[in-house]
């Protein structure tokens, strides 16, 4: 049996408002209308007529209509992989938010060209830290004595000035299927060493305590709205690791209770969660992972298995449909989609392959060479964990 609890209201959350892109140009060209009945085959024809020249990338919360299109499908970090590894291809369509275009810019030649379908597609908990406040920070830190001895990780999901920043100061990205490698690689600079973790806290706190062992007490959130992050000079100083505010709106909605009923519900269910979910919610879950590691659960899990997935909406619903002999629910009771990853529709695609056909590059992301330098660095580092 495949359930999915699609109670109402429906719920779209993660509108991003990067002030760093050139978002707000939504489309600047003729957007074909989302009724057009040729637009699956709109999309066929311009993608053959490109051919090897263009390569498709998709996140796994993209849209069926979307994720259909890609030539490969992954989390942030094997995407980041994927475009690394595609010199030959001179466009890369990026069906995900505007961090991993920025990423993939950063990852490829400067002979290739990365496009994002519809540039409104940001992500809110990378605004949720800009470069300014990161700066301020790092200059609190450093009147303390303390940024010597603290290394910036920031999680994919931020800008590029960010990854830069971390880059230049001997830090690293992560994503959440590394999060737990890049710590170790921190911590293993010096004994003395502490974390600054960028932007997501909830990642931050979940992989160092449920994954590393270190204690609640060891890590403290850092405000940016607040003078001194809204700390204490010593609580700086004792803290191992330094959580950035910041967080995902879309998998802050999933809530103990959540977990409570649907284990009333289903008994015997497996809750399977994104390390973006809040810490007690992963407590009390059964397993954590990327959306990479999520497919990979449900596909080695057992017929007549059953499972509540906290992670976004359109993954849950095709998990649901490819895993008919098992029970596949969505975590909570009020379905909900993060709305930047939605931007990407069919119409915005066809009027990217298309344009590209006729010769024009629209929506392309581009990184300046400075940023992109130390970014890499910081992206290097990542990919280079053992
Ligand atoms: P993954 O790297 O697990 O795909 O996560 C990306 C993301 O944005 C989750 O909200
Ligand atoms: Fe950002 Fe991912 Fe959350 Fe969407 S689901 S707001 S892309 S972190």
């Amino acid at each position: 049996m495949t359930t999915l609890d699609t109670g109402i209201p429906l719920f779209v959350l993660g509108q991003g408002t990067d002030p760093h892109s050139e978002r707000g140009v939504d489309c600047p060209g003729e957007l074909p209308p989302a009724s057009d009945p040729d637009l699956v085959a709109r999309a066929v024809k311009a993608k053959a007529a490109l051919g090897d020249r263009l390569f498709v990338l998709g996140h796994h919360y993209q849209r069926d209509e979307v994720i259909r299109f890609a030539d490969v499908t992954g989390d942030s970090f094997k995407l980041a992989r994927e475009a690394a590894a595609r010199p030959e291809a001179e466009y890369i369509v990026f069906c995900g938010v505007h961090f991993m275009a920025e990423s993939a810019d950063i990852l490829t030649g400067d002979d290739q060209r990365v496009i994002l379908p519809d540039m409104a597609a940001g992500c809110s908990m990378a605004d949720m830290a800009t470069f300014d406040q990161v700066e301020e920070a790092w200059d609190v830190l450093s009147d303390l004595g303390l940024a010597d001895v603290t290394v910036p990780i920031t999680y994919m999901n931020s800008s590029a000035d960010i990854k830069a920043f971390c880059g230049r100061k001997g830090g690293a990205v992560c994503t959440s299927s590394n999060a737990r490698r890049a710590l170790t690689w921190a911590f293993e600079q010096g004994d003395d060493r502490k974390v600054l973790f960028l932007p997501d806290q909830h990642l931050g706190r979940n992989t160092a305590v449920l994954e590393m062992g270190l204690s609640l007490d060891d890590c403290v959130v850092y405000n940016p709205h607040r003078p001194n992050g809204g700390l204490t000079d010593q609580q700086l100083r004792d803290a191992k690791m330094i959580l950035w505010r910041g967080h995902c709106s879309v998998h802050g909605r999933f809530t103990e209770q959540c977990v409570d009923d649907v284990r009333t519900r289903i008994p015997g269910v497996n809750v399977l969660v994104h390390p973006e979910c809040r810490h007690e919610v992963v407590t009390k879950a059964d397993h954590v992972g990327s959306t990479e590691y999520i497919i990979k659960t449900l596909e080695k899990a057992p017929a007549g298995s059953a499972w509540a997935v906290g992670t976004e909406l359109n993954l849950v619903k095709r998990l649901a449909a490819e895993h008919p002999d098992k029970t596949v629910t969505f975590l909570d009771r009020t379905v909900c989609y993060c709305s930047t990853m939605n931007r990407i529709d069919l119409p915005h695609l066809v009027w990217a392959l298309e344009s590209l056909v006729e010769g024009q590059v629209v929506n392309q992301i581009t990184v300046d060479p400075e940023t992109t330098y130390w970014a890499k660095l910081a992206l290097d580092r990542m990919l280079a964990l053992p």
